[in-house]
């Protein structure tokens, strides 16, 4: 008598642990994009998606202009930087190297560096064009592979979130900052981030933890798109910029951390350790294969 309620309590249960499991997988690989499974799904999820990326975001390169590359070379010109040396931490597919090199009047060189290969094959088809300006580097923005105080600007765009640790990222970026060096980071905010917890945090506390525990100044919140704001920020004090802009001379090596680099070319063309012998291979679309070469 009692089979049929039993039965269909069962096929209630059923259904609501598999709506239960859904829900959490959606949450786990979709909203929260793989960050809370580490570092490797979330490389991997934007491997599968890096050739549909720039179709799902649909930039306008207007609004890029206008909001990234027109607002970054009117600061960098500011800092009276002659050929400014820019550093782009997670470009994906590098919306803000074209940005920037979408402005006639910028004259600098930049780095886009990505632990996802396959955003790094997307970007480099698109900057194709732009030649030896621009260098891209598949590498974890957790290490970054530069000497203390390099750049005249930083800039890490909708990413910080999906790091392992958006602290010791931050520190990265700001080590590798020159003093009087710009800061561009992206905050995430909205329905979205609240459902990332420990991994985003409102405007002010983000900005307020930029000031008192990176020491930076001028660090300003601007609203910028739904689920993001730009948080500008500057690196207190003064240096010269770097004289020389080449990848030998602001790289470091992977095994032994000289600055010690040459470019080989011929059949395979690689960055080579004068110190270490260690090859960094530069692959067929030009990306520095430096991940790879971290034995
Ligand atoms: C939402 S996309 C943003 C890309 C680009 N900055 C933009 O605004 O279009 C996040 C990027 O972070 C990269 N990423 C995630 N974890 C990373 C890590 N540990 N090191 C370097 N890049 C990482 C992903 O591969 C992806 O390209």
């Amino acid at each position: 008598m009692n089979d049929v309620p039993n039965t269909l309590s069962l096929i209630v249960l059923g259904i609501s642990l598999a709506l239960l499991i859904g829900i959490l997988l959606w949450w786990l690989l979709i909203t929260t994009e793989g960050v809370y499974l580490g570092r490797r799904v979330v490389v991997w999820l934007y491997d599968v998606y890096a050739r549909r990326y720039d179709r799902i975001k649909q930039y306008i390169p207007s609004w890029e202009s206008t909001t990234l590359g027109r607002p970054m070379l009117t600061a960098l010109r500011k800092a009276r930087v002659p050929a400014p040396l820019v550093l782009d931490v997670a470009t994906g597919t590098a919306r803000l190297p074209l940005a920037l090199f979408g402005q006639p009047a910028f004259n600098g060189y930049v780095i886009g560096l990505d632990y996802s290969r396959r955003m790094l094959a997307e970007a480099s088809r698109k900057v194709a064009p732009i030649g030896f300006r621009i260098s891209l580097i598949h590498q974890n923005a957790m290490d970054l592979p530069f000497d203390d105080n390099t750049f005249d600007a930083v800039a890490c765009l909708e990413a910080l979130e999906f790091m392992p640790d958006w602290h010791v990222v931050v520190g990265e970026l700001v080590r590798v900052t020159r003093p009087g060096g710009l800061l561009l980071l992206t905050n995430r905010k909205g329905q979205e981030a609240r459902m990332m917890p420990g991994k985003t945090q409102p405007a002010q506390a983000f900005a307020s933890y930029l000031r008192e525990q990176c020491s930076l100044e001028d660090v300003s919140v601007a609203i910028w798109q739904m689920d993001y704001d730009l948080v500008w920020a500057v690196k207190p004090g003064k240096s010269l910029a770097a004289p020389d802009h080449s990848l030998e001379a602001i790289l470091r090596c992977p095994q032994c951390g000289h600055r010690a680099l040459i470019r080989t070319r011929g059949k395979n063309p690689a960055l080579r350790c004068t110190d270490c012998e260690t090859q960094i291979p530069i692959a067929s679309d030009g990306v520095i294969e430096f991940a790879s070469s971290i034995k």
